[in-house]
């Protein structure tokens, strides 16, 4: 299937999960305000690959991306890391509430896919 779809409405807030898509897996965070005010609170200059949380996301509160780590290729760990969002076991990649490289030997942020969320449906691809 090229598409898939999620119902949002079963992801409780402060919650992960994990779907697959074309094979590889997608993180879902149903993040928290503060979490959110974390990601924003971010200087540009502090990161690697300079992303404004903005633009990562649709809907501040969905965060949707691949959960591959762009060092390797690993599947980082959700609620890990010193970052308060993902930590990849491999090499040691710690990435942020927005999924955003911080420290360790990965190059760039976590990628977003493509996607659309209508109410409470969120379609990948
Ligand atoms: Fe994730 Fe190397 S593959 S840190």
């Amino acid at each position: 299937l090229a598409k898939v779809e999620v119902d949002l409405a079963a992801i409780p807030e402060g919650k992960n999960i994990v779907v697959k898509w074309r094979g590889k897996p997608v993180f879902i965070r149903h993040r928290t305000v503060g979490e959110i005010d974390e990601a924003n609170a971010v200087s540009l200059t502090d990161l690697r690959d300079p992303q404004p949380d903005s633009a990562r996301v649709q809907q501040p509160e969905w965060l949707v991306m691949l959960g591959i780590c762009t060092h390797l290729g690993c599947v980082p760990i959700g609620e890990a890391g010193d970052y308060g969002g993902w930590f990849c076991p491999c090499h040691g990649s710690h990435y942020d509430i927005s999924g955003r490289i911080r420290k360790g030997p990965a190059p760039l942020n976590l990628e977003v896919p493509q996607y659309a969320i209508d109410g409470d449906k969120l379609t990948i691809g």
